[in-house]
């Protein structure tokens, strides 16, 4: 191949593909979107994420994360990877394991937890049974990629101990435990550097420390510089760009900038990976080419009742008795929110609405018992955009509150992707929260209120009391994210600061009872007997955190998650839970992992405690966190890696395209502005130009000509414009 050849072989061909190469007998890999589910589509065809192939809708991972059950998520992973062998995608572009470092994100949905155990640990249960049915997973998104807001340009500010033990551990757990065919490089800078741009992420850390042999690919139009991110380790540009990739590169392979050798590497890595994971590749021997969907709906059921959290439950109320009378009504009565939106938008392949499974007895006031099923609506969070706070709206407020007024067994279900404000909480006597539970929602949510199935999961993510409470909330969604609140992400800083939540990580009830006993902590092995002693059938998930010694010299979390498993017990049955300790359940980062030294002590549960010793006592830890400015830029500075609303500060020019764009995307979503709308207007008036050419939305002369114009320079500016209307006229 030459040099050519196999620099287009770094660059996807379209939107879902790998280039070809006949003469190697090298075939085109197929890549499918998302995470809980199949997205089967052409790109080109429906920029708004809709109309792909159906496929089974499982809960989105803020809901399974809540089962806290890895053989559930291999589950998943394996019944994904069955429907992939049907439908002919080689990899799954997931999962994401993002933190939830703040509740604002409209992309939490997507993501597993505000721990980073959790979320290792659950990816890589998925990972390791969707490569056992023959196709690659590909972790994403790596990393620091926390908000929604400017995501394509943001920058995260993070200091080294925070990267560590925070936001690279989930990656490191999953990529160690179940090797993905491949990581997607996230849209945004880590400490000033693009993520497929970041040699520290993408080949000291991954490959040479934690010893990843598979594939990094870009993010969708991720990539600022080519020459730059293959020096990085970003082996696939996505979806494919020949106009960024090739002159930017030629140029910098002339002038000495770019070794040669290191587009050789590039390639060889995505020809590897095909080879592995591609049609006819070492992996298809394991393909299935069955695929029972009427199972995978059951399963997905199954994901929603085991994932779903009973948040209160008082006087028992729940579960509903067959004698009781039940209003059911609410705006999710009859139009469920079950997935979140943006690329892993999934047609479902069937979908019940709860009103079809729960009859309502008519007026909330004369019947037992009042259900609302309410949370937040389709435009509210989205892949995108970020929530602008956690209120639900105000009308649903209103209809709990006068409901509740009118019958004091009020009941409410929520349906969202993560943390809603609950100051109606005292109103109202039962709240189970079934996240967003996929196609068979309807039928768990029946399930779970009249006890044919019994709730066991539990929060994987702190619930505040109001968002002013959330560490980051000050400065959350800036351009220049700085992680000011270090490691005290979700739980580590409520808990270190004594503040009140109003649900703790980790909260859930259930409708029988488990008691703990016997915990021994015997070198690294701790024991726990998990007794069921109430009347029911039930599960019960088992956290173990290691308690940092009282007297720490070091600055740490309290306590910290690093062991989990889930049971399932019949009445009276008991069984004996087990966990291992390793030096990573107590370590800490110092420039290397080190074991403070100290009494640790064993939680399981909360509930029962034990000591444990380890190691010397080592110095305190000082952060350091870089400093960036957010200065707008003056006319001469701008570049296409800068967005059209930036632009439209100093362009006239900029400012009309900006508000062609809008009604544009109007049009395509027939006046409304939705989330479909909401999360394009961000990709393209919000994100750096040099994107929106990638992904194919403009040309690269217009993108050249809005750029002049914001530098003033007027006449190149209209120069552009000509090259296009000559280019354009030519074609017709
Ligand atoms: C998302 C990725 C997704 C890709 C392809 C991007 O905008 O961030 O998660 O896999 O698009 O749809």
């Amino acid at each position: 191949m030459t040099l050519r050849e196999k620099l287009r072989l770094t660059e996807g061909l379209s939107a879902w593909k790998t280039v070809p190469v006949p003469e190697e007998d090298l075939p085109s890999l197929f890549m499918s979107d998302g995470p809980h589910g199949l997205r089967m589509q052409d790109f080109t065809e429906n920029i708004f994420h809709q109309g792909s192939k159906p496929a089974t809708c499982f809960p989105t991972a803020v809901s399974t994360s809540q089962s806290f059950d890895t053989n559930l998520l291999a589950e998943i992973g394996k019944a994904i990877g069955e429907e992939a062998n049907e439908q002919g995608a080689d990899v799954v572009l997931g999962p994401g394991v993002n933190i939830k470092r703040n509740p604002l994100c409209g992309r939490n949905f997507e993501y597993f937890s505000e721990d980073p155990y959790v979320a290792g640990k659950l990816a890589a249960a998925f990972i390791n049974a969707l490569q056992g049915t023959g196709i690659g997973g590909c972790i994403k998104h790596f990393a620091c990629n926390n908000q929604e807001e400017r995501r394509m340009s943001s920058n995260s500010a993070v200091d080294e101990r925070t990267l560590r033990e925070i936001y690279l551990t989930a990656f490191e757990i999953a990529i160690k435990e179940s090797s993905p065919s491949s990581v997607m490089a996230a849209y945004n800078r880590v400490n000033g550097t693009y993520c497929p741009e970041n040699k520290m992420l993408l080949t000291d850390i991954l490959r040479d420390e934690w010893g990843f042999d598979g594939l990094v690919m870009s993010d969708w139009t991720a990539i600022d510089n080519r020459s730059e991110s293959l020096k990085a380790g970003c082996d696939l540009l996505m979806p494919g760009c020949h106009y960024y990739a090739e002159k930017q590169v030629a140029k910098d392979v002339k002038e000495g900038k770019l070794k040669k050798e290191v587009i050789r590497r590039a390639a060889n890595r995505v020809k590897a990976w095909v080879r592995k994971f591609g049609p006819g590749g070492e992996m298809s021997g394991q393909r299935t080419d069955s695929c029972n969907y009427e199972s995978h709906n059951t399963l997905a059921g199954k994901a929603a009742e085991q994932s779903a959290v009973l948040l209160k439950n008082d006087d028992n109320i729940l579960p509903i008795k067959p004698s009781e009378t039940v209003a059911a009504f609410g705006r999710m009565y009859t139009k469920l929110r079950y997935q979140g939106a943006g690329s892993s938008l999934i047609n479902p392949t069937k979908l019940t609405q709860i009103c079809e499974v729960i009859k309502s007895d008519g007026n909330p006031s004369e019947c037992d018992i009042a259900v609302i099923f309410t949370g937040l609506p389709d435009e509210y969070e989205s892949e995108g955009f970020d929530r602008t706070d956690l209120k639900l709206p105000p009308e649903d407020v209103k209809l709990i509150e006068e409901t509740a007024a009118v019958n004091p067994n009020t009941i409410v279900v929520l349906f969202a992707g993560g943390v809603v404000e609950t100051p109606w909480i005292d109103k109202v006597k039962a709240v189970l929260y079934m996240g967003l539970p996929g196609q068979a929602g309807a039928e768990a949510v029946k399930n779970l209120l009249y006890g044919y199935a019994n709730p066991c999961g539990r929060l994987a993510e702190s619930w505040c009391m109001e968002y002013a409470d959330v560490p980051s909330a000050d400065t959350y969604g800036a351009k220049n994210a700085t992680y000011k609140e270090g490691i005290y992400v979700g739980y580590r800083y409520y808990e270190k600061n004594a503040l009140t939540v109003r649900f703790p990580f980790g909260h859930g009830l259930s409708y029988t009872k488990f008691e703990y006993s016997d915990l021994t902590v015997k070198e690294d092995i701790v024991t726990v007997r998990v007794k069921n002693t109430g009347s029911r059938y039930g599960g019960e998930a088992v956290l173990m955190y290691v308690v940092a010694p009282e007297d720490s010299v070091v600055d740490r979390p309290l306590r910290e998650l690093k062991g989990f498993t889930k049971v399932f017990l019949e009445p009276n049955a008991e069984t004996t839970v087990k966990f291992n300790l390793n030096p990573r359940s107590f370590a800490i980062w110092q420039g290397k992992w080190v074991i403070p030294g100290g009494v640790y002590k064993i939680q399981i549960g909360g509930k029962a405690e034990e000591l444990y010793k380890q190691g010397d006592v080592f110095a305190p830890i000082t952060y350091t966190i870089p400093v960036y400015e957010d200065s707008p830029k003056k006319p001469g500075e701008f570049t296409l890696n800068d967005t059209p609303d930036e632009l439209a500060a100093v362009s006239l020019f900029a400012k009309t395209f900006c508000k062609v764009t809008e009604k544009i995307l109007l049009t395509k979503t027939g006046g409304e502005r939705n989330n479909h709308f909401e999360m394009m207007y961000a990709c393209s008036v919000l994100g750096p130009l040099r994107a929106t050419v990638q992904s194919g939305g403009i040309s690269v002369e217009l993108a050249e000509a809005l750029v002049d114009s914001a530098n003033g320079k007027i006449i190149d500016s209209a120069e552009h414009l000509m090259d296009l209307f000559v280019a354009r006229l030519k074609k017709s």
